[in-house]
C-alpha cells in the first residue's frame, strides 16, 4: 500500500465522514471516529470537546434542515501512521423560508492508522 493509496483513501473516508453527518447517519460516524476523538468546533464555543458524547447530540435532533456537503480545494499529507486533510467545507442547506443557502468553513481533520484502516482522531472547524 503507497502513499497515493494513503490518500485517497483518507479523501474518501473524509467524504463519508461528511456524509453521515449531513444523512444524521450516527452509526456510520461512530464507525469512522476513534472513541477519544478530540474537537474545536463553533459549536464548542471555544472549547476543545473530548469523545462523542457532544456530536451525538446533533445527531439526534429532530427535523434538521436537508444539508449537503462538498470538498473544495483539498490537500492531503501522510506521515507513517497519521493523515492529515485539509480543506474548504462548502455546506448547502435551506432556511425556515425553504430559500437555499451556502456556508463554507475551513476544516482540519486528523487521522490514525488503526488496524489496517484509518480513524478519525481530531478535527478542527472554522466559524462559518
Ligand atoms: N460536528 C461533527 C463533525 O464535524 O465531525
Amino acid at each position: 500500500m503507497g502513499i497515493q493509496q494513503d490518500i485517497d483513501d483518507l479523501l474518501t473516508l473524509s467524504r463519508q465522514l461528511l456524509q453521515a453527518i449531513d444523512d444524521g447517519d450516527w452509526e456510520i460516524y461512530r464507525q469512522l471516529c476513534d472513541d477519544e476523538l478530540t474537537a474545536f468546533e463553533p459549536e464548542a464555543a471555544g472549547h476543545l470537546v473530548e469523545g462523542m458524547q457532544f456530536h451525538r447530540y446533533y445527531f439526534e435532533l429532530d427535523g434538521n434542515a436537508p444539508l449537503q456537503s462538498t470538498i473544495s480545494s483539498p490537500s492531503v499529507r501522510v506521515w507513517g501512521d497519521i493523515g492529515l486533510v485539509t480543506y474548504v467545507r462548502l455546506i448547502q442547506t435551506v432556511d425556515s423560508a425553504g430559500a437555499p443557502h451556502t456556508a463554507a468553513a475551513e476544516e482540519t481533520r486528523v487521522w490514525r492508522r488503526h488496524d489496517g484502516g484509518w480513524r478519525h482522531v481530531h478535527f478542527h472547524r472554522s466559524n462559518n
